[in-house]
């Protein structure tokens, strides 16, 4: 398979100087020491093509004098005010303040935000939650006291997993007027899941992958920046990365994918960057590794399924005569590929952080693992012990484009969301997804929405 290359990309942001952890990076707004942090070599002189066709910016040392002089010349702090002088919300001065201080969205001025705990309610537009990580998140939401509104077109999702305590609103993300309707809510946050998700399919229709993750994205953002909206979660993937430099792989590591799916969510992590930093609008992107296990209501259900777990528990449920494992001559323990699996929990649990923590900082990137690589026969032993299943293998070729061993870092969630994956024993995770898998079955669900 050939990698997916459309030119030269840069293995850094735009103005963002490698090497140092962005989450505790300055702001654009002038919180950094009086000295911008040295710049690493580009690797070539040659222009990036996303950048290159952007609207040029001055280097960002460059802006950061500017804010200083600008706000020495108002007499706030610096970080009172964005890139175009006006004011942010701050820690002193809550997102809900600021929010309700603006008049809130366009339509809803009338309504003010409540707040609890010292925090803030948010009303939180998930997209994609009816989908297995979407709706997960969307009813750690709910039980943490936000609101949600749930934007999905159920193509591939399903209805039943949205929270009862949730609003639904049925369409594309990419229709703005769906978003509208959705906005009608009075929101203030989004988390944004809804995509297409199969790295194999993005290499045969990469422009189906290019209009969906990156496309829809950016008209999803030009109608939520248009209403207001302060705080943006990006679902990203570790699939931006493409083969890893180093072990574990750390946020400000190169970004080359090798498949269109990760390119198309670069692309629109990218593009969220030059939004936060040109539009009063919060941003993260949370690459998570591999997502698995199930809470007692929600589960793993893609159609078709690619992903290991819930293969594996096909078999042992007999919907499935084997599992096809993909390379067995791989250089680690056992020959076959080492994945970083993190529980849907915890990705949910982080969601909930990121979107609280846009409150005191401006822009984000996060890995998500659960903190240990795990081989494809150790998940096949671990879903035999679970299930007391036999799952016969059978050993195939190497599928083009598979790194060997993918494992994350996430230090950088524990220090910024104090975020911790909880879920970490694997025949526990593999148990979580059987026991809902069980009952799926025999409550009758099937694969349709
Ligand atoms: N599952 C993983 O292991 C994994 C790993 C890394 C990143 N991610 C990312 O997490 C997100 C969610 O993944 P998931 O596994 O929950 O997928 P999923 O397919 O279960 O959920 C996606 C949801 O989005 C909806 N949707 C798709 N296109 C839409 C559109 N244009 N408008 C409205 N709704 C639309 C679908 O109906 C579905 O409910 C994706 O963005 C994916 O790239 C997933």
């Amino acid at each position: 398979m050939a990698r997916c290359r459309p030119g030269r990309r840069p293995t850094e942001r735009p103005g963002e100087p490698r090497g140092e952890p962005r989450a505790v990076r300055a702001s654009r707004c002038g919180r950094a020491a009086a000295a911008p942090p040295p710049r690493r070599a580009r690797p070539s002189t040659a222009p990036p093509p996303f950048a290159a066709r952007a609207p040029r910016l001055a280097p960002r040392h460059d802006r950061s004098t500017r804010f200083r002089r600008l706000v020495a010349a108002v007499g706030g702090k610096p970080h009172d005010v964005n890139a175009r002088g006006r004011a942010r919300p701050t820690r002193d001065r809550p997102a809900s303040v600021e929010f309700a201080r603006r008049g809130g969205n366009r339509e809803n001025r009338h309504r003010t935000e409540r707040c609890f705990d010292g925090g803030v309610t948010m009303r939180v537009l998930v997209t994609g939650g009816a989908g297995y990580i979407g709706s997960v998140t969307a009813a750690a939401l709910i039980d943490a006291g936000h609101e949600v509104t749930v934007l999905d077109d159920l193509s591939r999702g399903h209805r039943e997993f949205v929270p009862d305590a949730a609003s639904l609103v049925i369409g594309d993300v990419s229709d703005p007027g769906t978003v509208h309707r959705a906005l009608d809510e009075g929101l203030n946050a989004c988390v944004h899941f809804a995509g297409r998700i199969e790295a194999g399919e993005s290499m045969r229709v990469p422009e189906t992958y290019f209009a969906a993750n990156t496309g829809g994205t950016l008209r999803l953002l030009e109608v939520l920046v248009g209403a207001g909206i302060e705080r943006f979660v990006l679902s990203s993937t570790a699939a931006v990365y493409g083969d890893p430099v180093r072990l574990p792989i750390r946020e400000d590591d190169p970004t080359e994918p090798t498949n269109a799916y990760g390119a198309s969510k670069l692309l629109a992590e990218r593009a969220l960057e030059w939004v936060s930093e040109l539009r009063p609008l919060r941003v993260a992107a949370l690459r998570y590794f591999n997502a698995c296990g199930a809470t007692p209501d929600r589960g793993e259900l893609h159609d078709p399924e690619t992903h290991l777990i819930p293969l594996v528990l096909e078999v042992a449920a007999g919907q499935r005569d084997e599992i096809a494992v993909f390379g067995t001559d791989y250089p680690t323990r056992d020959g076959t590929c080492v994945r970083d699996y993190v529980h849907v929990a915890d990705l949910a649990d982080a969601h909930v952080r990121a979107l609280e923590a846009l409150g005191g900082r401006e822009q984000l990137v996060c890995n998500l693992g659960g903190g240990a690589g795990v081989s494809v026969h150790e998940v096949i032993e671990a879903a035999r012990r679970v299930t007391g299943h036999p799952i016969p293998v059978r050993t195939a070729e190497r599928r083009p484009g598979d790194p060997a061993e993918l494992v994350a870092s996430s230090d950088r969630a524990r220090e910024v969301l104090g975020w911790e994956p909880h879920h970490r024993d694997l025949d526990a995770i593999v148990a979580s997804a059987w026991d809902w898998h069980r009952h799926r079955l025999s409550d009758g669900m099937t694969d349709s929405t």
